[in-house]
């Protein structure tokens, strides 16, 4: 497979050239492109002796320039359409802001918005400039767009400030490049049934009683599904969002309707992952006209249905059901409870009691619950989020297979 390594002008573009090495270990054949900043710190020497390829210097080289022949615009755009991925390392704010916006005036900017391959972007820049508003939007945005970000560490920094924008360590960068080219298809032949939203409970033909759920977590699950391959039923609650291209979107208000339009199509699911933030009581009974002012007021409420507990109980074999949780308090012991009276396979813990992560945020954390395990999973965009979430509830899988041939009486393979 190939992969472009797209090398920019920061202090740790030294580090490219071990990155570059990194990913050749794992059979990949790198190709390099370097930003004009970039050749300040690097000579493309460097890189052209470590691959063993012409490393594109701009879009119009002459053969002084490139110390090859000359190639065109055209040619290069070759590399667009052949890369099986482009990581960009490191990925300044200017390159960040040049991705965001859909500039192209050089030859990595113009290679970002030409190529279809899955893209990587490691920043690393002073701890100002990273955490910079108009940064912070900008790696926003690209998340939005599936660039796949491998947030900067902290620690000291070149410029001689402390904190976050030191690159990641290579292990992490060459991780997500694995991940993403492996990532592409692992999904194909699964169907997964999606959850998102808030459901509503009407009090009367105006009111209603709801919660703060926007969607946004079950809508990068649902995008992340697809992206890898699955064939993907969205049963959304009411938002402001618009569904990822190619699901199946199913639009319910009520957790009742939630309830009747995931049971009908739990037998095409191989996978059911259960975002939504459903409302666990109903008004017992709906007004017919809008509630008139009146002094205090009384709702009679009933429960819902649980719709997880229906799930787990009516699953064929082989469908994984992973529920979520949302605690503010004690987060852990009642996603720990959660976990045991939903019987689910795994539920993903928010404490929705932090800030600027949980509802409504574009940014999440969780903790991954199963019978034996508790991943935490650091704070990140949601998107990117989806994706190792999923590749943790890919994981549940194995152990599964090899009890089930442990079962059959199959031989087991060692190591599995
Ligand atoms: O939508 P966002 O703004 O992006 O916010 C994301 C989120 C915080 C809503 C989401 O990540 C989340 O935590 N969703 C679950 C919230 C919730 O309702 O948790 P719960 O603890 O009440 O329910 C636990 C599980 O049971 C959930 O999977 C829920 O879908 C399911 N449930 C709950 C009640 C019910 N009657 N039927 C259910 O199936």
């Amino acid at each position: 497979m190939k992969v472009t390594v797209g090398v920019c002008g920061g202090i740790a573009a030294y580090k490219a050239a071990e990155l570059v090495r990194a990913l050749q270990k794992h059979a990949l054949d790198v190709h390099v492109v370097m930003t004009q900043a970039a050749q300040q710190f690097v000579q493309p020497l460097t890189f052209a002796a470590l691959t063993g390829h012409k490393v594109i210097t701009g879009m119009w080289e002459t053969p002084d320039e490139s110390g090859g022949s000359a190639a065109s615009s055209i040619e290069h755009m070759d590399a667009a359409q052949t890369t099986d991925a482009l990581v960009v390392v490191p990925a300044t704010a200017n390159i960040l802001a040049k991705f965001a916006i859909g500039i192209a005036d050089d030859f990595l900017s113009t290679l970002y918005l030409a190529t279809t391959a899955p893209v990587i972007v490691a920043p690393a820049m002073n701890v100002n400039m990273w955490q910079h508003p108009a940064t912070q939007a900008n790696v926003e945005t690209l998340a939005t767009r599936n660039v796949r970000i491998v947030s900067p560490e902290s620690g000291y920094l070149a410029c001689g400030m402390t904190g976050a924008g030191r690159l990641a360590e290579t292990e992490a960068i060459v991780e997500a490049v694995l991940s993403v080219l492996h990532h592409r298809n692992d999904l194909v032949g699964e169907t997964v049934l999606v959850t998102a939203g808030g459901t509503r409970e009407a009090l009367d033909p105006v009111r209603f009683l709801g919660n703060r759920s926007s969607g946004k977590m079950g809508y990068a699950m649902a995008e992340a599904a697809q992206k890898r391959g699955a064939r993907v039923i969205l049963v959304t609650a009411p938002t402001a969002l618009r569904a990822p291209a190619d699901c199946e979107v199913v639009s319910v208000t009520t957790t009742e309707e939630m309830r009747q339009a995931v049971l009908s199509r739990l037998e095409q699911a191989s996978i059911v992952i259960k975002s939504a933030a459903v409302a666990d009581y109903r008004p017992k009974v709906q007004a017919g006209q809008k509630l008139r002012r009146s002094g205090p007021l009384t709702l009679d409420l009933e429960p819902t249905g649980d719709i997880l507990r229906e799930v787990v109980a009516l699953r064929h074999p082989g469908m994984l059901v992973i529920g979520f949780a949302a605690e503010t308090d004690d987060a852990l012991a009642h996603g720990r409870e959660k976990l045991m009276r939903k019987g689910a396979d795994a539920i993903v813990l928010n404490d929705v009691s932090r800030e600027g992560v949980g509802f409504d945020s574009d940014r999440n954390a969780v903790t991954f619950l199963t019978q034996d395990r508790s991943i935490e999973m650091a704070e990140m965009p949601k998107r990117e989020l989806a994706d190792h979430l999923l590749d943790e509830i890919l994981a549940l899988r194995r152990p599964r297979q090899v009890l089930a041939e442990a079962d059959a009486g199959l031989p087991v393979a060692a190591g599995d």
